[in-house]
């Protein structure tokens, strides 16, 4: 089943629980944390994931645009978020992080930038629970679906069958009405969507609308 991750970059930062609210029906919610190193652009941190996990019951989907997150995921598991993505570019010991973060109680996830192929980290599969493909170049909300990642999608979700295994696939990254199928044809079965969600009249709908096309 496809699952919608609507994610708060888009949202109004000042009007958190609410903004929640307005999705009620989604998965989880995506909250992207960036440091102003990993990528160029500054968001939130353990204080405020440590009060949206509060306000609201749909689970934290936190994804890590962060340095050193052999140091800080486990803390955001501790914060509040029911799975944790970090970046394979920023990690220094993925496997160690995954276990790390799986022993806390999280689901442990890990993301590729469009530049990053898969094939060297066929391996760590099992080690997951998903992977993230990213469909932009992280930073941003709002940017241009980047259709030459579908053959890396398609390509991720034969290793994960390959190795018969239960690993989610997430896209995030100009993910909307005008681009999910795509993404769920190759093999996508989790989907971030930010300004195609907060930028829609009703998120709530937009939601719906998403999660149908998804499955056609
Ligand atoms: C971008 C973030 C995304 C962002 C997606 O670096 O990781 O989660 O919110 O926004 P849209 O859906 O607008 O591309
Ligand atoms: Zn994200």
């Amino acid at each position: 089943m496809a699952q919608i991750n609507p994610s708060i970059l888009s949202a109004d930062f000042a009007r958190l629980a609410d903004e929640a609210e307005a999705v009620r029906g989604s998965d989880w919610l995506h909250v992207d944390v960036m440091d102003n190193h990993f990528v160029p652009n500054l968001t939130l941190g353990i204080p405020v994931v440590e009060s949206l996990a509060r306000a609201t019951d749909i689970p934290l989907d936190c994804h890590l645009m962060i340095e050193d997150p052999d140091r800080w995921a486990p803390q955001y598991v501790e914060a509040g978020a029911g799975s944790i993505t970090f970046h394979v570019e920023a990690a220094a010991a993925p496997v160690r992080l995954a276990r790390e973060i799986r022993a806390k109680g999280a689901r442990a996830s890990m993301a590729l930038k469009p530049g990053t192929p898969i094939e060297p980290y066929e391996d760590l599969l099992p080690e997951l629970d998903m992977l993230l493909i990213m469909t932009v170049e992280p930073g941003f909300g709002g940017q241009a679906f980047l259709d030459i990642m579908l053959p890396k999608i398609r390509r991720t979700r034969e290793l994960i069958a390959k190795h018969d295994l239960e690993v989610w696939l997430q896209v995030d990254g100009g993910v909307s009405a005008a681009t999910i199928e795509r993404c769920a044809e190759a093999g996508a079965d989790v989907f971030v969507a930010g300004s195609a969600v907060y930028g829609a009249e009703d998120p709530a709908e937009a939601v719906r609308n998403l999660r149908e096309l998804a499955a056609k």
